[in-house]
């Protein structure tokens, strides 16, 4: 089975030109049908996650073609310990801040805990209000088969919808924690899931803390890509909480990689800033009005 599926999803050699899809310069904004025909490529993309302005500036300008404001913004933006408490209200403005700072990337948000479950008229009410009033151009959703009817409906209402599958975080208390999901004969259970979430028109799908495996042969049965977090190396994207991406959360999961420790350079820049405060060494007249 392995075999089968490395040899449809072949690797880049590291010194590859980037693709068209990651760090391309197009004067409009990417769509999923850019998506699409990245997978039919073959080519692997980059995916973050951004909640302001700022930063979705700073990674559209690197050539990061998708940003999602993920309900992760409970944890990293709120403070929560989880991603339950977040609402809409919280995340819209987070949606239109990013959109305002991204002129290239696809935008794409998550719809929060409690605003999309209960079905299909909540899904496309909650789905509208980002569409509307954040404009973004994608909404994610976690779960499979149990979210179909919402999922095809949104699809049916012209709205591009992104999958999430393995680990979704909203169901952590089902979980009982933080864990791998997709084992032994749970791994065909999510096959279905996502071959389900395929036919109802996702345009790809989000496998987060799966058994690289597992992720493999996801990606290799599917004709949407695949976006891994935690999943390995065999999905087409590849996507990470941003603070975590660049060492600004302390503590992190295995399969986080920090590109960089914000966490340090932060702090240092606020202790010289303070040290420099209390001895009175800032301002000079340098940074002082005549
Ligand atoms: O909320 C989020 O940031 C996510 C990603 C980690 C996929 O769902």
């Amino acid at each position: 089975m392995s075999s089968d599926v490395s040899a449809s999803t072949p690797k880049s050699p590291a010194s590859a030109q980037p693709t068209a899809l990651y760090g391309g310069q197009g004067t409009r904004r990417v769509t999923v049908r850019d998506i699409a025909a990245a997978k039919a490529r073959h080519e692997k993309w980059p995916m973050l996650t951004a909640y302001d302005a700022l930063s979705a500036r700073v990674f559209d300008e690197a050539g990061i073609p998708v940003l999602l404001v993920g309900d992760s913004a409970a944890m990293v933006v709120y403070g929560y310990d989880s991603t339950i408490p977040v609402t809409v209200d919280d995340l819209v403005p987070l949606a239109a801040a990013v959109v305002r700072g991204a002129k290239r990337a696809l935008v794409v948000a998550d719809l929060p805990f409690g605003s999309y479950q209960s079905g299909v008229a909540e899904a496309l009410a909650t789905s509208a209000r980002f569409m509307k009033e954040a404009n973004v151009q994608a909404i994610k959703v976690e779960g499979g088969r149990r979210v179909l009817p919402q999922v095809e409906a949104m699809v049916a209402a012209g709205i591009p919808v992104m999958g999430h599958l393995g680990l979704t975080p909203q169901s952590v208390n089902a979980f009982g924690g933080y864990r791998v999901q997709g084992r032994g004969e749970d791994g065909e259970q999510l096959m279905a899931d996502a071959k389900a979430l395929e036919a109802a028109g996702a345009f790809s799908v989000v496998l987060e803390c799966v058994p690289d495996e597992l992720a493999r042969r996801v990606t290799a049965s599917l004709s949407i890509p695949t976006i891994g977090i935690g999943a390995g190396e065999g999905t087409d994207a590849q996507v990470l909480v941003w603070q975590d991406m660049a060492g600004l959360t302390p503590h992190t999961a295995k399969f986080v990689k920090k590109y960089a420790d914000l966490y340090s350079v932060l702090g240092d820049a606020a202790r010289e800033f303070a040290g420099e405060v209390v001895t009175g060494a800032f301002p000079t007249p340098e940074y002082s009005y005549k």
